[in-house]
């Protein structure tokens, strides 16, 4: 063997051998970080490009994220009542719906207002949470509208925080058609 492709055998058997580490918590040897390691801002650091030192910016004020309706009504029982007589629910009250209504649920309502809907939910029950959550099955609610409970999840009520920013307009509805039609059954 001529002595160049000698070393060029040596050198390419040492990045073979040096490519592979036994240890998986390192990346071993890298040859370009730049290609593993992104250079682009992750989400949570500081950005000196914005004037309030943050990479994740509020959208622009004024503008509607797409497939987004803004919601016209406050956190006031004016707002609810109105709601509750003016919104309405367009999704069909089908067994595939309400089973996402139901799932839904399971996630964002049950560990307060309890898997039947009393308000015997497991953090109130563990006193992990101590103001009673409301019952759904009460009187009142009973008599309330999908829409009631479709504003009161979107806004939030008295203590109760909102949920609008985390669940989906079609989940909301189907929240409340799970509890109508499921749990105050
Ligand atoms: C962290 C606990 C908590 C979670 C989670 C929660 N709620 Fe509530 N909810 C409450 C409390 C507490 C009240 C009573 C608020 C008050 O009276 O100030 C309440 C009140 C309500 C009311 C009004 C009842 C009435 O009699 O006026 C409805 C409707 C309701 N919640 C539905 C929901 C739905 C639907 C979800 C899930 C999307 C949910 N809540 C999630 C704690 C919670």
């Amino acid at each position: 063997m001529k002595k160049s492709k000698y070393i060029s055998f040596i050198v390419l058997l040492f990045l073979l051998l040096n490519s592979c580490d036994y240890n998986r918590r390192t990346t071993g040897w890298e040859y370009d970080d730049t290609m593993s390691q992104s250079q682009a801002f992750e989400s949570y650091t500081l950005n000196s490009n914005f004037a309030d030192g943050k990479t994740m910016q509020p959208p622009v004020e004024g503008t509607i994220p797409r497939g987004i309706k803004p919601y016209s009504y406050e956190k006031t029982d004016e707002d609810r009542a109105v709601a509750a007589a003016t919104l309405i629910n367009t999704i069909e009250p089908n067994l595939e719906n309400i089973k996402r209504g139901e799932k839904m649920y399971g996630i964002y309502c049950m560990q307060c207002h309890g898997e039947k809907g009393d308000g015997q939910g497991s953090l109130y029950v563990n006193k992990k949470y101590t103001y009673p959550p409301a019952s759904l099955l009460s009187e009142k609610m009973l008599a309330n509208p999908e829409a009631d409970i479709y504003h009161v999840t979107t806004v939030g009520h008295g203590i109760m925080g909102e949920h609008g920013t985390m669940i989906q307009p079609d989940d909301r509805w189907k929240i409340a058609m799970y509890i109508k039609q499921e749990l105050q059954n």
